[in-house]
């Protein structure tokens, strides 16, 4: 079992380059089974839910090959259209590939996908709108199998909630169906954009990718890029980075992190009294002194604040001057967090969708472990922050979504460490 211990109360100074975007490379990785060739693609981050991703693809008949964030696959030949049950539990985004198996082999068998637990997570949208173009489902014990004899047909799909991983299923789905596909209440998340540009690359007609009403127009088939595809970064690994920051006091320089896609968030350091600036590409962040309540904080679909950040952006609120309200409007138990930094000392009162954080003066390390993804590296921003030692297990929840956090925070000062402990 690994932890990471931190010892809180350094102040962090120095650079750090934003990682590519997990949500953005599982889905691009998803859509290679589409091309019949071998597709190169950059800045994928170094992160356990891509090598889960790259295990799938192998599991299909994929090869792939890696290089640090550099990553190869060819799906020129595909020997399997299931995914089985262990591989699908790994994470959410394995129901990605239900869209992508039935546009390139009519068919596949999967099961419900895994995740991080923030309450019921159904995947009733994905199901519906490959039925509706045409794919024949059953569950049965929770295997699913999916047959489109005919091919998938294109159609018109309004959602009744701008699903992410749904408009990506369908995305994946539609581009090489039979006739036009429209996506209306469609997610408007870079995430999406990201894939929108991948599929354009490889031949794919997309358009309105980023608004409400993307429109697909079904080719034959799509090509690999010619050139290697790059992954866009991580906004909410940068959110983390500044929230670390703000916890631990010094100065960042955020790099390569796309700061447009990060407005919601950054007004919510400004409140608390950080000084930031955005040169080009890059965010710098500024903090002394005692931090002050923001406004209230609601979490929505893009552009509004992401619910991924709201975990991230309550460490440093927690010792805040004042109090901070949090409605989370998106997952119905993402506040599982908040037990363990009340056990460092914070005053959180959390209800339902609700959660009421008054500051108090100090947090302190103790022995805690992380309750999802986004949960741990809050309780990471927290302990940068906190009096004395923090250890937190369950460490591999964050390595889903970081490449080696402990490196990256002990370049810039922080006072942390990964160990290993033998299981009693
Ligand atoms: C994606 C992100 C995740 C982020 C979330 C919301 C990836 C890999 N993950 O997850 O980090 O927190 O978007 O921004 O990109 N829903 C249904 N039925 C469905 C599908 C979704 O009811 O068939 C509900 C969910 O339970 C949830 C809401 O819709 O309440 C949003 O979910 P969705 O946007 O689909 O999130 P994910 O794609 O799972």
């Amino acid at each position: 079992m690994q932890k990471l211990v931190i010892e809180g109360g350094t102040p962090l100074f120095g650079e750090i380059i934003t990682q590519g975007a997990k949500n953005a490379v599982l889905p691009v990785l998803a859509a290679c089974v589409l091309c019949e060739g071998k597709v190169t693609l950059r800045n994928c981050p170094c992160i356990s839910d891509r090598y889960a991703s790259a295990r799938i693809l192998s599991a299909l008949g994929a090869k792939v090959t890696a290089d640090g964030t550099h990553l190869s696959a060819d799906c020129s030949v595909l020997s399997s259209d299931d995914i089985c049950s262990s591989l699908m539990k790994t994470m959410r985004s394995s129901i990605i590939f239900m869209g992508a198996l039935l546009g390139r082999t009519g068919k596949c068998t999967l099961c419900y996908p895994g995740g991080c637990d923030l309450g019921p997570r159904p995947i009733d949208m994905h199901i519906s709108a490959m039925r509706k173009m045409g794919a024949v489902i059953s569950d049965e014990y929770g295997v699913i199998s999916c047959t489109a004899p005919e091919g998938l047909k294109g159609c018109r799909h309004s959602l009744s909630f701008p699903s992410v991983g749904a408009t990506e299923n369908i995305m994946l789905a539609a581009v090489t169906a039979e006739g036009e596909t429209v996506i209306s209440n469609a997610a408007r998340e870079p995430e999406i954009c990201c894939l929108g540009d991948f599929l354009r690359a490889c031949g794919a007609k997309i358009s309105g990718d980023g608004g409400g009403r993307i429109a697909i127009e079904g080719v034959k088939k799509l090509t690999p890029p010619p050139e290697p595809f790059e992954i866009i970064p991580d906004r909410i690994a940068a959110a983390t980075y500044l929230s670390c920051a703000a916890c631990a006091g010094g100065e960042l320089l955020i790099r390569d992190c796309a700061p447009a896609h990060l407005e919601a968030v950054i007004p919510v350091f400004e409140q608390m009294g950080c000084r930031l600036r955005v040169f080009g590409s890059n965010i710098y962040i500024y903090k002394k002194g005692r931090l002050k309540a923001a406004d209230t904080i609601r979490t929505m679909v893009y552009p509004g604040f992401p619910t991924d950040a709201q975990a991230i952006l309550m460490a440093p609120l927690c010792t805040a001057e004042g109090t901070t309200v949090f409605v989370e409007n998106i997952f119905e138990n993402r506040y599982r967090h908040a037990d363990a930094m009340c056990r460092m000392g914070a005053d959180i009162r959390a209800e339902g969708k609700v959660a009421v954080v008054t500051g108090v003066p100090r947090l302190y390390g103790t022995a805690t472990a992380a309750p999802d993804l986004r949960g741990g590296a809050a309780l990471v921003c927290a302990a940068l922050g906190a009096a004395g030692t923090t250890e937190i297990s369950g460490v591999s929840y964050i390595d889903r979504g970081y490449e080696e956090i402990e490196r990256v925070l002990a370049a810039a000062g922080a006072k942390i460490s990964r160990i290993t402990e033998e299981k009693q």
